[in-house]
């Protein structure tokens, strides 16, 4: 297999945007950082040194893993973070994936300017499943604070209270000309009349699900996570916090300037739209002069767009690439989500906000959870995360407004090896409904089902699709509603799961699986990142 290497240099870098200037956390100087570009079947080696005073940690967002916990990323889950002046080696290997995937910090918030995507061209000679695109692009959508992003978090800390939202949203790292001193921060994309293009679109903000579309284009679907897809054709696209999106595009309307735009799905607060970024899709020999044309996108708060779009999302399960959807089940797990207050005697008002996987808050441990499973060290987490809500525990009905205290604890759940897994996130009513985007590290699943208000074991389960689900390693739950996913436990490992809105997982929203070793030859964790200085290493971008 071909060796790919990287250096990534954590470096702060002045950046300015919306007229503020300020100093960012990046990757080589990059905002978006650099592609990680390969190929299916390639052992990937990405050196990360870190210059910055925040310490880090980098997650390879999609990648399976397998049986290579140590090279996943999430800080304190299957690593210490990188202190400044060290270095620490993601060595891994990319099989049985092809397409789209991206990187992130995966400590505090610095994903909020370091990121980037991951680029996985299928075998050579395996040609995708869909027509040859003229040109591929990559579209990052991403947030930007015009203020310290992790002085906003210490301060929403600090009051007990969410952070300040996010100045504007930003396709490849640029807000586009709606926004003030904008106009040269604005992606544009040159295409030529008649051509087809792959857009690989990464919803990489902190806590939007966003709404994408072109204007007087439409898009068609091919990939999500990484997993091609059966092809359907959409206005519109909605892609949540870690999900990925390949459409087909085709400049077939009149030579012009046309907006792509981006803002977010709102569905339970008030809808504000000030946020909204644009890139530019223009064709060939048209002046810079005309003005775009704006896109039509549903409205902040359209979840029958929401759901009906999801609907539409099916496997593409041919025999080349087949969905194996478990079709029994070893493991039945039903885990609420719910949004609560737990005491804080610092905080303004003696409270503070809190997220729950049944009623209990995750509490990051001091030591990375996968050292203390692979060294058999004591103390550092329990697994008792138990398989259902507790029995007392009514996260039905109405608004509840009593019995907001969450439990705390580093509670994981064990899984017997090469089971299989079937997990019910279920939406509550606790202080309020909000949709959540669930994420599974080391893993891909299938979302099997999903609906508004509770899971009805009876009613629901029979309509369950077991042929050609969608299969991703983030997916959307409702709000008010509930998702089925379903997958076979075979990496063995530790695994973060989490909502990937930063806001609810740093409030707790997440919890791991604790995934045991099976036998035979090679049942082990097979490789271990080398720690060492960072002396002495040149940086450079892309070496691979
Ligand atoms: Cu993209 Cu644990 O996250």
């Amino acid at each position: 297999a071909t060796v790919k290497r990287y250096q990534f240099d954590i470096q702060v870098k002045n950046v300015s945007r919306l007229c503020h200037a300020k100093p960012i956390v990046t990757v080589n100087g990059m905002f978006p950082g650099p592609t990680i570009y390969v190929r299916e079947g390639d052992r990937v080696l990405i050196n990360v040194t870190n210059y910055a005073q925040y310490n880090m940690s980098i997650h390879w967002h999609g990648l399976k893993q397998f049986r290579n916990g140590w090279a996943d990323g999430p800080a304190y889950i299957t690593q210490c973070p990188i202190q400044r002046g060290n270095s620490y080696t993601y060595d891994f290997n990319v099989t049985g994936q092809r397409g789209t995937l991206w990187w992130h910090a995966h400590i505090l918030w610095l994903r909020a300017t370091v990121y980037g995507a991951i680029v996985i061209m299928p075998m050579e000679g395996t040609p995708y499943p869909f027509p040859q695109p003229h040109m591929e692009v990559n579209l990052l959508l991403g947030e930007w604070w015009n203020t310290d992003v992790e002085q906003v978090v210490n301060q929403g800390e600090k009051l007990g209270l969410p952070p300040a939202m996010s100045d504007a949203h930003t396709i490849n790292g640029k807000p586009g000309p709606l926004f003030p001193c904008s106009e040269k921060h604005t992606f544009a994309m040159e295409v030529e009349w008649g051509k087809t293009y792959l857009l690989r679109i990464i919803n990489s903000a902190l806590n939007d699900e966003l709404f994408f579309a072109i204007a007087g284009h439409k898009m068609t679907v091919v990939e999500i996570d990484a997993v091609y897809c059966k092809p359907f054709t959409t206005q519109a696209l909605l892609i949540a916090p870690g999900q990925t999106t390949n459409v087909l595009v085709r400049a077939d309307r009149s030579p012009g300037r046309y907006f792509m735009a981006t803002r977010p799905f709102m569905d339970v607060l008030i809808p504000v739209d000030n946020k909204t970024a644009t890139a530019i899709l223009q064709y060939k020999g048209i002046p810079n002069t005309v003005m775009p044309i704006m896109p039509q996108l549903p409205a902040s708060n359209d979840t029958d767009f929401a759901s009906s779009y999801n609907d539409k999302l099916r496997s593409l399960n041919t025999p080349q690439f087949p969905a194996n959807v478990p079709q029994t089940v070893d493991r039945h797990l039903f885990y609420t989500i719910g949004l609560g207050r737990n005491a804080c005697p610092t905080c303004l008002n003696g409270t503070k906000l809190a997220a729950s996987l049944n009623n209990i808050s995750f509490v990051m441990p001091k030591i990375g959870l996968l050292q203390a499973h692979f060294f058999k060290i004591k103390g550092v987490f329990k697994t008792d995360f138990p398989d259902r809500p507790p029995k007392s525990f009514n996260y039905t009905g109405a608004p509840l407004t009593t019995n907001l205290g969450t439990s705390l604890g580093t509670r994981l759940s064990r899984i017997a090896f090469n089971s299989t897994v079937e997990l019910i996130l279920q939406d509550t009513n606790l202080l309020t409904v909000e949709s959540h985007p669930f994420h599974l590290h080391g893993y891909n699943f299938f979302v099997v089902g999903t609906g508004i208000g509770n899971f009805d074991p009876t009613k629901d389960r029979s309509k369950f699709n077991l042929v050609d689900p969608p299969e991703r390693n983030t997916v959307g739950v409702p709000t008010g509603g509930w998702t089925a996913i379903r997958f076979r436990a075979d990496n063995p490992g530790v695994w973060f799961m989490h909502c990937h809105l930063e806001l609810h997982t740093s409030w707790g929203l997440k919890t791991a699986f604790v995934v045991e070793d099976g036998k035979g030859p090679n049942a082990g964790y097979t490789s271990f990142g080398s720690f060492s200085d960072g002396e002495g290493k040149e940086s450079s971008s892309d070496v691979g």
